[in-house]
């Protein structure tokens, strides 16, 4: 029998790329799969807007206490939906270790988080990544794939694909170019997910004992 892979994308931010996973989403049989919510862990982020523009559950968890607190809601959530994969798309906080165990105690011992960035990892982690290899006009930059593990960016590497910076002349120009291809990557990657090309271990209740 064939299961509906539920998603989560957590971003903090602009909200193209969960808009374009959604959109994505929307090509694919709604019987494979579902993008279940997005979470915002910022009030302004236009990314809640986008979630009711294009009818998918927004959730805003901000984060007033500890991590610890903070990620036990989140856990909640991912409980109640029973979220098979936590697509992260310009969120802006680290995932604790004890989060990823959790999460992996949901699915047979895997921790289905994956994450997008704009740059060939492990070159220009952290925030600002386009712009920065914009600035010290390296040959080559890109974007990355990856799985979420506790560091910044350091995941096993998923997929990436280079974009030559030679032909650009401004700024602008090169970051609209390197979103249009993570758009494209990070499609591709939900669908073969929901289309089960990528292993999947389906959310399992955890029993309390
Ligand atoms: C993207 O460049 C993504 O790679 C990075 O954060 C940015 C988010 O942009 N992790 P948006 O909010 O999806 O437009």
């Amino acid at each position: 029998m064939s299961k509906t892979v539920r998603i989560a994308i957590f971003a903090s931010g602009t909200g193209s790329n969960a808009e374009a996973l959604i959109k994505k989403m929307q090509t694919l049989p709604s019987e494979n799969g579902r993008v279940e919510f997005i979470l915002s862990d910022k009030r302004e982020a236009p990314v809640l807007e986008k979630a009711l523009r294009l009818g998918v559950t927004g959730y805003l968890v901000e984060k007033t206490g500890d991590r610890a607190v903070h990620e036990q809601e989140i856990l909640k959530l991912v409980d109640r939906h029973q979220i098979d994969w936590i697509f992260l798309a310009g969120y802006m906080r680290l995932i604790s270790p004890q989060f990823l165990k959790e999460l992996r105690l949901r699915h047979q011992g895997q921790a289905q988080m994956v994450n997008i960035h704009p740059s060939l990892l492990p070159a220009y982690p952290g925030s600002q990544a386009i712009e920065r290899a914009f600035s010290d006009q390296v040959p080559e930059s890109g974007v990355t794939l990856h799985l979420v593990d506790e560091g910044m960016d350091t995941g096993p590497v998923l997929r990436q694909e280079k974009l030559s910076l030679h032909g650009f002349e401004s700024l602008s120009d090169f970051k609209a170019r390197i979103h249009e291809l993570e758009h494209r990557l990070y499609g591709e990657l939900l669908e073969n997910i929901v289309n089960k090309k990528i292993a999947t271990s389906f959310f399992k209740e955890v029993i309390e004992c």
